[in-house]
Protein backbone atom coordinates (compact mmCIF):
# COMPACT_ATOMS: atom_id res chain seq x y z
CA UNK A 1 0.00 0.00 0.00
CA UNK A 2 1.20 3.50 -0.67
CA UNK A 3 1.57 5.35 2.59
CA UNK A 4 1.12 8.79 2.64
CA UNK A 5 -2.82 9.78 1.87
CA UNK A 6 -4.31 12.69 2.18
CA UNK A 7 -8.11 12.23 0.75
CA UNK A 8 -9.96 14.94 -1.05
CA UNK A 9 -13.42 15.12 0.23
CA UNK A 10 -15.01 13.18 -2.55
CA UNK A 11 -12.44 10.40 -1.78
CA UNK A 12 -13.11 10.61 1.51
CA UNK A 13 -17.04 10.45 1.36
CA UNK A 14 -16.52 7.34 -0.74
CA UNK A 15 -14.24 6.19 2.39
CA UNK A 16 -17.58 7.05 4.62
CA UNK A 17 -20.04 6.00 1.77
CA UNK A 18 -18.23 2.20 2.09
CA UNK A 19 -17.48 2.18 5.78
CA UNK A 20 -16.14 -1.31 7.23
CA UNK A 21 -17.19 -2.96 4.09
CA UNK A 22 -14.13 -4.87 2.39
CA UNK A 23 -13.14 -3.32 -1.06
CA UNK A 24 -12.40 -6.45 -2.87
CA UNK A 25 -11.28 -6.06 -6.14
CA UNK A 26 -11.66 -2.49 -7.74
CA UNK A 27 -11.45 -1.10 -10.87
CA UNK A 28 -10.65 2.51 -11.70
CA UNK A 29 -12.48 3.22 -14.71
CA UNK A 30 -11.06 6.50 -15.90
CA UNK A 31 -7.98 6.62 -13.70
CA UNK A 32 -5.22 9.31 -12.88
CA UNK A 33 -2.72 10.27 -10.65
CA UNK A 34 -4.98 11.11 -7.96
CA UNK A 35 -7.38 8.46 -7.89
CA UNK A 36 -4.80 6.04 -8.61
CA UNK A 37 -2.83 7.62 -5.60
CA UNK A 38 -5.63 7.21 -3.29
CA UNK A 39 -7.01 3.78 -4.39
CA UNK A 40 -3.52 2.79 -3.84
CA UNK A 41 -3.75 3.46 -0.17
CA UNK A 42 -6.66 1.62 0.26
CA UNK A 43 -6.22 -2.20 1.47
CA UNK A 44 -8.02 -3.57 -1.65
CA UNK A 45 -7.19 -7.18 -2.85
CA UNK A 46 -6.11 -5.83 -6.47
CA UNK A 47 -7.13 -3.33 -8.81
CA UNK A 48 -7.40 -2.69 -12.60
CA UNK A 49 -6.79 1.65 -13.98
CA UNK A 50 -8.35 1.57 -17.15
CA UNK A 51 -7.51 4.97 -19.14
CA UNK A 52 -8.32 5.98 -22.85
CA UNK A 53 -4.65 7.76 -23.06
CA UNK A 54 -1.11 6.03 -23.38
CA UNK A 55 0.45 9.18 -21.14
CA UNK A 56 -1.96 9.04 -18.74
CA UNK A 57 -1.24 4.91 -17.76
CA UNK A 58 2.65 6.83 -18.28
CA UNK A 59 1.14 9.31 -15.01
CA UNK A 60 -0.74 7.29 -12.94
CA UNK A 61 1.43 4.44 -13.13
CA UNK A 62 4.66 7.12 -11.80
CA UNK A 63 2.04 8.37 -9.00
CA UNK A 64 1.63 4.97 -7.46
CA UNK A 65 5.56 3.90 -8.12
CA UNK A 66 6.26 0.31 -6.09
CA UNK A 67 3.05 0.68 -4.72
CA UNK A 68 1.61 -1.01 -7.61
CA UNK A 69 1.76 -5.06 -6.82
CA UNK A 70 1.68 -8.36 -9.10
CA UNK A 71 -1.71 -8.03 -9.20
CA UNK A 72 -2.70 -4.63 -10.02
CA UNK A 73 -2.56 -3.71 -13.43
CA UNK A 74 -2.82 -0.32 -15.75
CA UNK A 75 -4.58 -0.80 -19.10
CA UNK A 76 -5.02 1.36 -22.04
CA UNK A 77 -8.01 0.62 -23.97
CA UNK A 78 -11.51 2.59 -24.66
CA UNK A 79 -15.00 1.94 -23.53
CA UNK A 80 -16.56 2.03 -26.77
CA UNK A 81 -14.63 -1.03 -27.44
CA UNK A 82 -17.07 -4.13 -26.17
CA UNK A 83 -13.88 -6.20 -25.72
CA UNK A 84 -12.39 -3.81 -22.92
CA UNK A 85 -12.84 -6.18 -19.89
CA UNK A 86 -15.13 -8.32 -21.65
CA UNK A 87 -16.12 -11.19 -18.91
CA UNK A 88 -14.46 -9.25 -16.12
CA UNK A 89 -15.86 -8.66 -12.84
CA UNK A 90 -14.98 -6.30 -9.52
CA UNK A 91 -16.54 -5.57 -6.45
CA UNK A 92 -15.85 -1.93 -6.47
CA UNK A 93 -16.08 0.34 -9.81
CA UNK A 94 -15.10 4.00 -9.48
CA UNK A 95 -15.37 6.33 -12.45
CA UNK A 96 -13.77 9.47 -11.01
CA UNK A 97 -14.60 12.27 -13.35
CA UNK A 98 -14.68 9.96 -16.04
CA UNK A 99 -18.28 10.92 -17.29
CA UNK A 100 -17.22 14.55 -18.13
CA UNK A 101 -13.89 13.14 -20.14
CA UNK A 102 -15.88 10.73 -22.32
CA UNK A 103 -16.25 13.25 -24.84
CA UNK A 104 -12.62 13.28 -25.73
CA UNK A 105 -12.40 9.69 -26.30
CA UNK A 106 -15.98 8.27 -27.26
CA UNK A 107 -17.79 11.39 -28.27
CA UNK A 108 -22.09 10.40 -27.66
CA UNK A 109 -21.30 7.50 -25.42
CA UNK A 110 -22.07 8.74 -22.42
CA UNK A 111 -25.58 7.60 -22.20
CA UNK A 112 -23.97 3.46 -22.70
CA UNK A 113 -21.64 4.42 -20.34
CA UNK A 114 -23.51 2.81 -17.07
CA UNK A 115 -24.80 0.01 -19.61
CA UNK A 116 -21.27 -0.58 -20.15
CA UNK A 117 -20.16 -0.49 -16.84
CA UNK A 118 -22.86 -2.72 -15.19
CA UNK A 119 -21.54 -6.24 -15.76
CA UNK A 120 -18.45 -5.58 -14.44
CA UNK A 121 -19.95 -4.25 -11.31
CA UNK A 122 -19.89 -6.68 -8.38
CA UNK A 123 -21.15 -4.41 -5.42
CA UNK A 124 -20.66 -1.12 -5.84
CA UNK A 125 -20.21 1.69 -7.89
CA UNK A 126 -18.91 4.72 -6.65
CA UNK A 127 -19.04 8.25 -9.13
CA UNK A 128 -17.76 11.68 -8.82
CA UNK A 129 -18.51 14.28 -11.55
CA UNK A 130 -19.04 18.08 -11.64
CA UNK A 131 -22.39 20.26 -12.29
CA UNK A 132 -21.99 22.11 -15.59
CA UNK A 133 -21.02 25.21 -15.53
CA UNK A 134 -20.41 26.09 -18.98
CA UNK A 135 -23.28 25.49 -21.06
CA UNK A 136 -25.60 27.72 -18.69
CA UNK A 137 -26.54 31.63 -18.56
CA UNK A 138 -23.77 34.44 -17.51
CA UNK A 139 -23.98 33.86 -13.63
CA UNK A 140 -24.86 36.53 -11.56
CA UNK A 141 -22.64 36.36 -9.04
CA UNK A 142 -18.86 38.04 -10.27
CA UNK A 143 -16.84 35.15 -8.50
CA UNK A 144 -18.98 32.01 -10.61
CA UNK A 145 -18.82 34.45 -14.14
CA UNK A 146 -14.80 34.20 -13.86
CA UNK A 147 -15.32 30.48 -13.52
CA UNK A 148 -18.04 30.51 -16.42
CA UNK A 149 -15.73 32.96 -18.55
CA UNK A 150 -12.67 30.95 -18.02
CA UNK A 151 -14.11 27.64 -18.92
CA UNK A 152 -15.62 29.28 -22.17
CA UNK A 153 -12.64 30.36 -22.92
CA UNK A 154 -10.81 27.49 -22.54
CA UNK A 155 -13.16 25.20 -24.24
CA UNK A 156 -13.46 28.24 -27.33
CA UNK A 157 -9.69 27.73 -27.59
CA UNK A 158 -9.59 23.71 -27.49
CA UNK A 159 -11.97 23.72 -29.99
CA UNK A 160 -10.20 26.10 -32.55
CA UNK A 161 -7.71 23.82 -31.96
CA UNK A 162 -9.66 20.51 -33.09
CA UNK A 163 -9.82 19.21 -29.48
CA UNK A 164 -12.76 17.89 -27.16
CA UNK A 165 -13.77 19.73 -24.53
CA UNK A 166 -15.11 17.99 -21.80
CA UNK A 167 -18.47 17.43 -21.05
CA UNK A 168 -20.23 17.36 -17.92
CA UNK A 169 -23.70 16.37 -16.88
CA UNK A 170 -25.98 16.75 -13.92
CA UNK A 171 -26.31 14.63 -11.15
CA UNK A 172 -30.32 14.26 -11.82
CA UNK A 173 -29.17 13.24 -15.39
CA UNK A 174 -26.62 10.85 -13.94
CA UNK A 175 -29.13 9.36 -11.48
CA UNK A 176 -31.90 9.02 -14.04
CA UNK A 177 -28.86 6.78 -16.69
CA UNK A 178 -27.99 4.95 -13.93
CA UNK A 179 -31.47 3.15 -12.91
CA UNK A 180 -32.51 3.21 -16.70
CA UNK A 181 -28.69 1.00 -16.83
CA UNK A 182 -30.40 -1.67 -13.77
CA UNK A 183 -28.37 0.36 -10.74
CA UNK A 184 -30.45 1.63 -7.65
CA UNK A 185 -28.74 4.80 -6.68
CA UNK A 186 -27.61 4.55 -3.09
CA UNK A 187 -26.64 7.91 -2.16
CA UNK A 188 -26.16 11.29 -3.93
CA UNK A 189 -24.08 14.60 -1.84
CA UNK A 190 -22.88 17.48 -3.45
CA UNK A 191 -19.92 19.47 -2.21
CA UNK A 192 -19.36 23.30 -2.88
CA UNK A 193 -16.04 23.96 -4.65
CA UNK A 194 -13.94 26.88 -3.91
CA UNK A 195 -11.38 27.31 -7.28
CA UNK A 196 -7.61 28.76 -6.13
CA UNK A 197 -4.72 30.18 -8.07
CA UNK A 198 -3.36 26.76 -9.04
CA UNK A 199 -7.19 26.01 -10.69
CA UNK A 200 -7.30 29.57 -12.78
CA UNK A 201 -3.36 28.94 -14.05
CA UNK A 202 -4.14 25.22 -14.88
CA UNK A 203 -7.36 26.58 -17.14
CA UNK A 204 -5.57 28.74 -18.69
CA UNK A 205 -2.46 26.81 -19.47
CA UNK A 206 -4.92 24.28 -20.91
CA UNK A 207 -6.19 27.22 -23.08
CA UNK A 208 -2.30 28.39 -24.21
CA UNK A 209 -1.33 24.88 -25.08
CA UNK A 210 -4.30 24.84 -27.50
CA UNK A 211 -3.41 28.25 -28.80
CA UNK A 212 0.16 27.25 -29.53
CA UNK A 213 -1.07 24.96 -32.39
CA UNK A 214 -3.11 26.79 -34.41
CA UNK A 215 -2.43 27.86 -37.86
CA UNK A 216 -3.91 31.15 -37.54
CA UNK A 217 -1.31 32.95 -34.68
CA UNK A 218 -2.69 36.37 -35.42
CA UNK A 219 -5.48 35.30 -34.30
CA UNK A 220 -4.12 32.87 -31.28
CA UNK A 221 -2.45 36.05 -30.11
CA UNK A 222 -5.27 38.47 -29.44
CA UNK A 223 -6.45 35.37 -27.72
CA UNK A 224 -3.49 34.68 -25.60
CA UNK A 225 -3.86 38.67 -24.61
CA UNK A 226 -7.87 37.83 -23.73
CA UNK A 227 -6.22 34.78 -21.55
CA UNK A 228 -4.34 37.13 -19.58
CA UNK A 229 -7.36 39.68 -18.64
CA UNK A 230 -8.99 37.20 -17.65
CA UNK A 231 -6.02 35.38 -15.30
CA UNK A 232 -5.19 38.55 -13.59
CA UNK A 233 -9.36 39.28 -12.89
CA UNK A 234 -9.66 35.90 -11.39
CA UNK A 235 -6.73 35.78 -9.09
CA UNK A 236 -6.99 39.51 -8.41
CA UNK A 237 -10.30 37.83 -7.20
CA UNK A 238 -9.25 35.33 -5.66
CA UNK A 239 -6.38 37.63 -3.89
CA UNK A 240 -9.64 39.85 -1.93
CA UNK A 241 -12.55 36.77 -1.81
CA UNK A 242 -10.17 33.71 -0.93
CA UNK A 243 -11.55 31.58 -4.42
CA UNK A 244 -13.59 31.44 -7.37
CA UNK A 245 -16.83 30.07 -5.69
CA UNK A 246 -20.24 28.78 -7.43
CA UNK A 247 -19.48 24.93 -8.75
CA UNK A 248 -20.57 21.96 -7.00
CA UNK A 249 -18.93 18.83 -7.17
CA UNK A 250 -20.70 15.53 -6.08
CA UNK A 251 -20.53 11.81 -5.43
CA UNK A 252 -22.67 9.22 -5.98
CA UNK A 253 -22.89 5.38 -4.95
CA UNK A 254 -25.36 2.84 -6.97
CA UNK A 255 -25.15 -0.77 -6.82
CA UNK A 256 -26.42 -3.36 -9.27
CA UNK A 257 -30.89 -3.20 -8.87
C1 LIG B 1 -10.37 13.54 -16.08
S1 LIG B 1 -9.48 12.04 -16.14
C2 LIG B 1 -9.89 11.28 -14.62
C3 LIG B 1 -9.32 11.87 -13.41
C4 LIG B 1 -8.68 10.85 -12.55
N1 LIG B 1 -9.58 9.89 -11.94
C5 LIG B 1 -7.80 11.56 -11.54
O1 LIG B 1 -7.09 10.87 -10.91
O2 LIG B 1 -7.81 12.78 -11.42
C6 LIG B 1 -10.49 11.01 -17.15
C7 LIG B 1 -9.95 9.62 -17.38
O3 LIG B 1 -10.95 8.87 -18.07
C8 LIG B 1 -10.36 8.28 -19.21
N2 LIG B 1 -11.37 8.10 -20.25
C9 LIG B 1 -12.21 9.03 -20.75
N3 LIG B 1 -12.99 8.48 -21.70
C10 LIG B 1 -12.62 7.17 -21.80
C11 LIG B 1 -13.07 6.09 -22.60
N4 LIG B 1 -14.03 6.25 -23.51
N5 LIG B 1 -12.48 4.89 -22.43
C12 LIG B 1 -11.49 4.73 -21.48
N6 LIG B 1 -11.05 5.71 -20.69
C13 LIG B 1 -11.60 6.93 -20.86
C14 LIG B 1 -9.26 9.25 -19.61
O4 LIG B 1 -8.31 8.65 -20.46
C15 LIG B 1 -8.70 9.61 -18.24
O5 LIG B 1 -7.83 8.59 -17.83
Amino acid sequence: MVKERRPSALYQRIEELQADAAWGSVLDAGTGANSLRWLASLPTERWTAVTGSEAEARIASEAVGDGMRGTDEVVVGNWADSTLLAGRQFNTVIADYLLGAIEGFAPYFQTYLFGRLRPLTGLRLYLTGLEPYVPTGRPADRGAELIWELGRFRDACVLLKGGMPYREYPAGWVGDQLRRSAFEVRDVKHFAVGYKQSFVKGQINIALHALDQLPDQALAQSLRARGEVLKEEALAWIASEGALRGCRNYVMAAEPA
